[in-house]
């Protein structure tokens, strides 16, 4: 098998509700996320994509109560009766906000305390943090109290205790919504970053357009289904037919429409469209943008 092949995660006809609910969240769901992906997974809100996450994490069926049919494989392994703990050592969850999973007040002590439940020496602990925080360039934040973060500053947090257990897989759930537009630019450095270095990405937002370029292939649900699972071309040619609720950015209806018209395609969200468009909205005639 080839290595990018290798299977991370594998969710086998997945079939979940919540306690006290009479209708399915997911219904029949088969989702893989291969070695070196970046999933971009989409679905209007209420669609099930955190329920997605919670599942292949082990929060549901650990923490939120409901029933949960078919099976979850995690590196080869099914995971549906284990521990949380065993599953994070190989899939991390960056929740939709950040700041209800901090639990320590200073940061070193956060970032350590992921690694609490691990069999792993003091010493060896302290290495890993002090790497970690290297890597993300946030050493001079070790000391800090985590109140006096900012929200960028607590995302780098956020991401360095997940990192230093060396997950397989990240998953990051609506990241965008509680980042400034330049934070996002710094996460997507730290993804492609992180990315070459063999972590796979299951990315849920519904800003689209951040993402587009980087994800190596798109999920969508829709009312509890997977109706899409491909490439980014193949995704274009779905979006031009289907309005599934997704928050499609005019930019890139824009270059649909430009590829209709030529006839080719050409990618769809480069900064040259991006600029075309504020021109157009400008009314023209206008050299700077
Ligand atoms: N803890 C919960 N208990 C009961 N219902 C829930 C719970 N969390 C989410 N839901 C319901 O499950 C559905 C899917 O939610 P969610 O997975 O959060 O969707 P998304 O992340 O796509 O917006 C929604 O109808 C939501 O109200
Ligand atoms: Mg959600």
């Amino acid at each position: 098998m080839k290595r990018n092949m290798k299977s991370l995660v594998e969710l086998k006809n997945i079939w979940f509700r919540y306690e006290g609910q009479e209708d399915y969240i997911l219904k029949d769901i088969n989702l893989e996320i291969r070695d070196r992906d970046i999933l971009l997974l989409l679905g209007r809100s209420g669609s099930g994509k955190t329920t997605i996450a919670r599942i292949i994490t082990g929060l549901i069926p650990h923490f939120y109560r409901g029933e949960l049919k078919g099976n979850v494989i995690i590196n080869g392994r099914s995971i549906v009766n284990k521990p949380i703990y065993e599953i994070a050592e190989y899939v991390g969850l960056i929740r939709q906000n950040p700041e209800n999973q901090i639990l320590m007040t200073n940061v070193e002590r956060e970032i350590a305390f992921s690694l609490e439940f691990l069999d792993i020496p003091r010493e060896d602990m302290r290495k890993r943090v002090h790497e970690t925080a290297n890597k993300l360039g946030i050493s001079n934040l070790l000391s800090r109290d985590i109140d006096s973060l900012s929200g960028g500053e607590l995302q780098k947090v956020a991401i360095a205790s997940i990192l230093v257990r060396k997950p397989s897989i990240i998953i990051l759930d609506e990241p965008s919504s509680y980042l400034s537009p330049s934070s996002v630019n710094r996460l997507r450095q730290y993804i492609m970053m992180l990315n070459s270095e063999g972590i796979a990405f299951l990315i849920i937002d519904h800003r689209i357009d951040y993402w587009l370029d980087i994800t190596t292939r798109i999920a969508v649900i829709y009312k509890g289904k997977k109706i899409f699972d491909n490439n980014l071309t193949e995704f274009l040619k779905f979006i031009e037919k289907f309005d599934v609720g997704l928050n499609i950015p005019l930019h890139l209806r824009l270059a649909i429409d430009v590829n209709k018209c030529c006839g080719k395609r050409v990618l769809p969200i480069t900064q040259d469209t991006k600029k075309v468009l504020q021109i157009l909205q400008k009314g023209g005639n206008n050299d700077r943008v």
